[in-house]
This record gives structure tokens, sequence and C-alpha cells, in this order.
């Protein structure tokens, strides 16, 4: 098993709020991984360190082979879990604005690839619009295809599928495992568990620690119940606290 992603005993403060713990982890290659947690439980501050936005006062983060997330950024797609578009641009303007950002700055290629992914995420006929007069559902579509434009190795998507209909849900998950399976590594958060059954392995979040890591089913077969459900699986590793292990 390569490594796409390698948390090594990373701790984080904000002031004098800990975010994250001690936290270890490691995301396997071209394969979905779900960090899942309440609210507050640190998901989105390991994924700034993950993609280099953020650098932990401990331990260590390496993706795709490098010591430092920023050497590697040109390979990361990633998507906040706060919108960053800009609403007054076109979709096409702003997916060229990341493309351009990640690199992609050979002209043909770059419109090549805008048009690929403007079609993958279902908004080639409203290309022109600004991304104000879109709907929820189709900025985040737009969040999408600004985190995919370049093609990343490893897409880190922080909460994507928040506000998304079920339908449009399945969609995105149609699309990520196609990617998966080309060797794409997905990063996914999430605090509900429609993301999570989707994924290859989990880590469940609590403090700033995982509490428990495995694949859905061991993650559920690990609570003993032979009825229960991943929602059981996550309460009742989020009660046992630290220390646990899904396997
Ligand atoms: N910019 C910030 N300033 C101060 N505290 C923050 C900031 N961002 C996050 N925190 C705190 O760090 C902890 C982890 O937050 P976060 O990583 O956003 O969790 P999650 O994404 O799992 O909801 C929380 O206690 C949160 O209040
Ligand atoms: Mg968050």
């Amino acid at each position: 098993m390569t490594a796409a992603v390698e948390a090594l005993g990373i701790s984080f403060f904000f002031g004098k709020t800990r975010a994250l713990d001690g936290l270890t982890l490691t995301v396997p290659e071209s394969s979905s991984f779900g960090l899942v947690g309440p609210n507050g439980a640190g998901k989105s501050t390991l994924i700034r360190i993950i993609v280099g936005l953020l650098t932990p006062m401990n331990g260590e983060a390496r993706v795709l082979g490098r010591a430092d997330p920023r050497q590697a950024s040109r390979s990361i797609g990633y998507m906040p879990q706060l919108s960053a578009l800009y609403l007054e641009l076109s979709v096409w303007e702003n997916i060229d604005f990341f493309a351009r950002i990640y690199g992609v700055t050979e002209r043909n290629r770059r419109i090549e690839l805008i048009e690929q992914t403007t079609r993958l995420v279902g908004l080639w006929e409203r290309r022109g619009d600004p991304v104000l007069r879109l709907s929820g559902g189709m900025r985040q579509r737009v969040s999408l295809a600004c985190a995919l434009v370049h093609q990343p190795r490893l897409l880190v998507l922080d909460e994507p599928t928040v506000g998304l209909d079920p339908e449009l849900r399945a969609n995105f998950w149609d699309h990520f495992r196609q990617m998966t399976k080309a060797g794409v590594t997905l990063l996914i958060s999430s605090h509900t568990m429609d993301d999570a059954a989707h994924c290859d392995r989990l880590a469940f979040l609590r403090e700033g620690k995982v509490v428990a890591e495995g694949t859905p089913g061991e993650l559920v077969e690990a609570t003993g119940v032979a009825s229960a459900t991943l929602e059981d699986a996550f309460l009742y590793f989020l009660k046992r606290g630290a220390g646990s292990n899904g396997r």
C-alpha cells in the first residue's frame, strides 16, 4: 500500500483552543477516505494542514511523498468548506481562475480541461452565467469543478455535499468512484453518515483525535452488535473516546 497522506502526531492550536491533539492517520492511494466527526472535531483544521494552508505545531503531514504539503500543491485539488467562488464572475471564469492558480498555463490545454470539467459537473449550459445567479447545489458543483480542473492526484473536499439533494449526491459519488478507479485519492470530510457509507475507509474524529479507523464494515462489526448501522458505530466510538480501533 502506498500512502497518499500520512499525518504523524499532528497537534494544532488556535490560541488556547486545541484543534488537533497528536493526530495520526494514513490515507491509502487510489481510494476514498472519509474524515467523520461532529462540529469542532478538527476536520477542517486537519484538511487545511494537508493542503498546506496551515503548518502544524507538532508532528508532520506527508502528502504525495513530500514532507512539505506545499511542494505537492499542484497535485492537490481543494474544495474548502466555505465557498471561495467569485460571485460576479461566470462559471467558466471561476474555473479558469483556479486552473491558472493550479499552474495550467498553456491556453489550449486549459480550455480543453475547463470544457471537460464543466461538462462533468453538468454546468456546460450555464458556463456563461455569473455564479450569483446559480442555486446552492450548482454553486457547489462549480466549487468542485474548480478543485478538479487541473486533474489533481489528491482531491480534498471539506463537507462538499452539505445542502445537496440525494440525486446530486449520488452523481458526485459516481464521479468520485470513477476517479479513485483511475488512481486519484479522495479525502472527504463529513459530519453525517450519508457520505461516510460511500468511503473505502473512515476515521472517526473527536476532539482532535482519531477514535476509530477502518472500513465502514469493520467499524460496524467492531461494535459487536449484529444490527448496528454506521451511525450506531459512530456514536459507539464517540462515547468510547480515544484509544480504540476499528480493526
Ligand atoms: N480560525 C479559528 N480561530 C479559532 N478557533 C478555531 C478556528 N478554526 C477552528 N477553530 C477551533 O478549532 C476546533 C476545530 O475546528 P474545525 O477544524 O473547524 O472542526 P470541524 O471542521 O471538525 O468542525 C474547534 O474548537 C474550533 O472552534
Ligand atoms: Mg469543518
